[in-house]
C-alpha cells in the first residue's frame, strides 16, 4: 500500500513542534545540573583525630583522567583574544535576559549575577523555612553584597511578612588599602550602606584565613541565638593561571568551610561555592562535610557560567559531629600546609572516591560540551544556530521565572532605603585584555630584563596618561560640606573623628581615591626601581622622604621607593610634620593674645601629597573642615590650604591629641601589631564632589610619581 504523504506545511510544523520540544529538553537540563553524595549513617564517625595530616599529597587517577580531559578542551582557548571570547559567550549565555528581567521588571535590588545564583541555590534546595519568626544568616566572602540582596528577595516572598531576619557578612575590606585588588571585589556600593552588618575581623583586612579574625567572626556569630544558613562564596583571581585555580582557592575553601562549621547551628544549611574537584583538598573537603551533614549535593545553577567550573555544595542538616571542633581547629591551623593531605588517603572509603569520580565525570561532560559548542560558533555566522539560541534563551528564561516564582517585593523590604545601590559609583571594574598566551609571554618578557620591563612600564604610562579619564571634571576638593553638617559647616573636630585600627598597611595595593590601573603601575615602578638599585648595585637619590621649608612641606618623590612598604610610617610622620608646620606657623603670626584669625593669610603648601589612604585622606579632610577654609589644588602637585578658621589652633591640637593617642593605644594592642587605619568614617570621605576631585587628584599625581621615577631609571640605565 502506498505512503500517505503529509503536506509541506505540515512537515514544517512537525519539524518546528519537535524541535521546540527538543529546545525545551535542553532548556530545562541546565537546572538539573545536581550530584548528591550518599548520606552516611547517623553517627559515622571520621577518621580519628591523629589521622589528619599524617600522610602526603595524593592523586586519584580516576580524578586525574577528568582532570586532564577538562584541561585538553580548556586549552584550546588559549589562543583566542580573552575580551573577544568573553563577548562571544556572553552572546550565547541565557544569562542577561534573565538579569535583565530581574533589574527591570523585578526590580530587584543590587542584581548582579550572585543575586540570581543564590537565588537558585535557596529555592532548589529550599534552604529557608518558610515558617520561622527569626532567621539569621552569615555571609562569608561576601563583597559586593549580592547574596544578600538576593537573600533578603527569598525571605520576603517566602517568609512570613514580620518574619525578623538578620545578618551580617565577611570579606576581603575593600576600603583596607592593603589589599591586593586581585583577591578582591573593590564595589562597595552596598557595603557603604550596610556597614554596620559587616565584619573585617580584628585587623581590619577581612582576610578569614587570619586567626584573629576568624575568632572575630565566631564571636561575633554568637551575637545570633541560631545561624541558620551560612554562604560561602570566596574566590581569588586564576585569571593567568587556570589550570591551578582549584590549588589556590582550596586553602580559601578550607578556611570558608571551618567558619561555617564553627556557626552553624544543628540543622541548618551550608553553600560553599567550589571549581573543580580533582585534588586531595577537595576530596578532603567533601569528606567532611559529607560527615558532617545529613545531605550533600553539588549544583550548578543555570545563572552560573555554564562554560566555567564554579559549582555550589549545598550541604543541608548540620550534624554537628561531636568533638568537631577540635577538627577544625586542626584544619585551620593547618591551611597553609601543601606537605600533607588533610585525610590520609587510607582513610578515605573507595566507595566515597566512587561517587566522586561519577560526580566529576558528569560536570566535566556539561563543562565540555559547552566550552565545544562555544567554540565550534566563534566567529561563524549562523541563522540557524542563532534562530535556535534565540529560543533556548527564551525557554531558559521562561522555565527560570516559573520555576522560582519570582515576582517584585515592596520598596520598603528592600535592605537599603533612599539610595539606589546599582547607581553608586563603582571606579574599579574589572579589566583583561589580550589571549591567555600573551598574556603569560608578557609577563615572562617583564622577568627577562630590566630594559624590557622598564620599556613595558614606560608604555603602559603613554597608555594611562592619554587615556585618563575624569570623573565629574568640575569636581573641586573645596566641596561645600555635606547636608546635615552642624554649624553651617562646622562642627568641633571631636564630632569628626572615627578611628579605625587595624593591620599596619605595608603597601598600598588599592585605594578608594585612586584607580587600580594607576595604583599598580606605580606598584610596578617601585618594584623595577628596587630591583635595580639591588641588582645593579646603582645609588638611586633619595634624600629626605618628608622636608619643610616655611610654609611648605614637601614630599619626596624619589624617596617613595624607600617608603613605599611602610606606608603607615609614613603617614604617621606626615601627620605630625603637617600639624606642627601650622602650630608653628599659627605661633608665628600669634602676637599679643589676639584671635588667629587677625593675622591672616596663614597658608599652608603640601607638594608631591599622595593621599590614597583612609588616614591621609583623612587628614585632608581635616585640614580643609575644621583647620583651614579653603583648599586649592595650585598645580597637579600642589595643595594649597589657605584661610585659618578661628578655631584652627583647638582643632590641631584636638585633632594632635586624638589621632596620637589612637596610634598609642594601636600599638599597645595584644596580638599582631597594630597601627591606625582610618580617622574620618570612610562614609564621610566618599561624598559629594570632593571623592572625585580627589581622584581626580591622586590619579594625576600617581602618574606623575611614575614618570619621575621612570625617567630617573632611564637615566641611570642609559635608556632613552
Ligand atoms: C565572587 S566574590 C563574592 C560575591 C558575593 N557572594 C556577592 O554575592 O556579591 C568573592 C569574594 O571572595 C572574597 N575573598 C577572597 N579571599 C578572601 C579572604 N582571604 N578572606 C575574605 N574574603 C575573601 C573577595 O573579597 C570577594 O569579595
Amino acid at each position: 500500500m502506498a505512503m500517505e504523504i503529509p503536506p509541506a506545511e505540515d512537515i514544517a510544523l512537525e519539524e518546528d513542534a519537535v524541535l521546540r520540544e527538543k529546545i525545551y529538553h535542553e532548556a530545562a537540563a541546565q537546572f538539573e545540573k545536581k550530584f548528591q553524595f550518599q548520606p552516611l549513617p547517623a553517627n559515622t564517625p571520621l577518621p580519628p583525630l591523629d589521622t589528619l595530616y599524617s600522610g602526603p599529597p595524593y592523586t586519584v587517577p580516576a580524578l586525574e583522567e577528568q582532570k586532564r580531559r577538562l584541561n585538553e578542551v580548556k586549552n584550546r582557548l588559549n589562543d583566542f583574544e580573552i575580551s573577544d571570547w568573553h563577548q562571544h559567550t556572553r552572546k550565547r549565555s541565557s544569562l542577561l535576559p534573565i538579569l535583565n528581567e530581574l533589574r527591570y521588571r523585578i526590580r530587584a535590588e543590587f542584581v548582579t549575577q550572585a543575586f540570581a545564583k543564590l537565588y537558585e541555590c535557596v529555592s532548589a534546595y529550599e534552604l529557608i523555612d518558610g515558617q520561622q519568626q527569626e532567621l539569621y544568616s552569615v555571609h562569608l566572602c561576601e563583597a559586593p553584597g549580592a547574596f544578600v540582596t538576593g537573600l533578603n528577595h527569598y525571605i520576603r516572598l517566602h517568609c512570613a511578612p514580620r518574619t525578623k531576619w538578620a545578618w551580617f557578612a565577611c570579606t576581603l575590606n575593600p576600603h583596607y588599602e592593603g589589599n591586593c585588588p586581585g583577591n578582591m571585589i573593590p564595589d562597595d556600593r552596598f557595603i557603604l550602606h550596610t556597614l554596620g552588618s559587616w565584619c573585617f575581623g580584628a585587623d581590619g583586612t577581612g582576610d578569614i584565613m587570619v586567626r584573629e579574625n576568624r575568632d572575630a567572626i565566631i564571636k561575633r556569630s554568637q551575637r545570633f541565638p541560631t545561624v541558620h544558613l551560612v554562604t560561602a562564596d570566596g574566590s581569588i583571581d586564576c585569571l593567568n593561571v587556570p589550570e591551578e585555580q582549584e590549588e589556590r582557592v582550596a586553602k580559601l575553601h578550607l578556611a570558608e568551610t571551618v567558619l561555617a562549621l564553627s556557626v552553624l547551628s544543628p540543622g541548618q544549611h551550608f553553600v560553599l561555592k567550589m571549581f573543580t574537584l580533582f585534588e586531595h583538598s577537595s576530596v578532603s573537603l567533601l569528606f567532611l562535610l559529607n560527615h558532617c551533614f545529613d545531605e550533600l549535593h553539588v549544583f550548578k545553577p543555570c545563572t552560573s557560567k555554564p562554560g566555567n567550573s564554579e559549582v555550589y555544595i549545598v550541604a543541608k542538616h548540620y550534624r554537628q559531629p561531636n568533638g568537631i571542633e577540635q577538627y577544625l581547629d586542626q584544619i585551620y591551623t593547618n591551611l597553609q600546609d601543601e606537605a600533607r593531605a588533610i585525610f590520609n588517603r587510607t582513610t578515605i572509603p573507595d566507595t566515597f572516591l566512587e561517587q566522586l569520580r561519577t560526580c566529576t565525570t558528569q560536570f566535566v561532560q556539561w563543562q565540555t560540551d559547552v566550552i565545544e559548542s562555544n567554540i565550534r560558533f566563534y566567529r561563524t555566522s549562523d541563522p540557524l544556530e542563532d534562530q535556535r539560541l534565540a529560543l533556548f534563551k527564551q525557554t531558559i528564561l521562561e522555565i527560570f521565572f516559573t520555576q522560582y516564582h519570582i515576582t517584585p517585593i515592596r520598596n520598603n523590604h528592600r535592605i537599603v532605603h533612599r539610595a539606589k545601590v546599582s547607581e553608586g559609583l563603582n571606579i574599579n571594574q574589572k579589566e583583561s585584555r589580550g589571549t591567555f598566551n600573551e598574556r603569560t609571554q608578557l609577563a615572562a618578557a617583564a622577568d627577562a630584563s630590566v630594559t624590557e620591563t622598564l620599556r613595558s612600564l614606560c608604555d603602559r604610562l603613554d597608555h594611562l596618561t592619554l587615556t585618563r579619564q575624569l570623573f565629574h571634571p568640575q569636581a573641586t576638593l573645596n566641596d561645600p560640606l555635606q547636608e546635615g553638617d552642624p554649624d553651617n559647616g562646622f562642627a568641633p573636630v571631636q564630632h569628626r573623628l572615627f578611628f579605625a585600627i587595624g593591620k599596619p598597611i605595608e603597601r598600598v595595593k588599592s585605594s578608594k581615591f585612586a584607580l587600580i590601573t594607576c595604583i599598580r603601575l606605580l606598584n610596578d615602578t617601585v618594584d623595577l626601581v628596587r630591583r635595580v638599585v639591588k641588582e645593579q648595585e646603582i645609588p638611586f637619590p633619595q634624600g629626605e622622604p618628608i622636608t619643610v621649608a616655611g610654609n611648605t612641606v614637601t614630599i619626596s618623590i624619589a624617596s617613595y621607593p624607600s617608603i613605599a612598604d611602610n606606608i603607615a610610617q609614613h603617614e604617621k610622620q606626615l601627620f605630625r610634620t603637617i600639624v606642627h608646620t601650622v602650630l608653628e606657623l599659627i605661633g608665628q603670626n600669634y602676637v599679643d593674645n589676639l584671635p588667629v584669625a587677625a593675622y591672616d593669610p596663614i597658608e599652608l603648601v603640601v607638594q608631591n601629597w599622595l593621599p590614597l589612604t583612609q588616614v591621609s585622606v583623612g587628614l585632608l579632610y581635616l585640614l580643609k573642615q575644621c583647620v583651614f577654609e579653603e583648599v586649592e589644588q595650585s598645580s597637579p602637585t600642589r595643595l594649597v590650604f589657605r584661610r585659618l578658621r578661628k578655631s584652627a589652633l583647638t582643632s590641631l591640637v584636638g585633632m594632635h591629641d586624638a589621632v596620637l593617642k589612637a596610634y598609642t593605644r594601636a600599638s599597645s594592642l595584644p596580638g599582631p601589631a597594630k597601627s591606625v587605619l582610618a580617622i574620618v568614617p570612610i562614609k564621610v570621605l566618599l561624598c559629594g564632589s570632593f571623592q572625585y576631585a580627589l581622584l581626580n587628584y591622586n590619579n594625576a599625581l600617581c602618574l606623575f610619581y611614575c614618570a619621575r621615577l621612570l625617567e630617573e631609571l632611564q637615566r641611570h640605565l642609559n635608556v632613552d
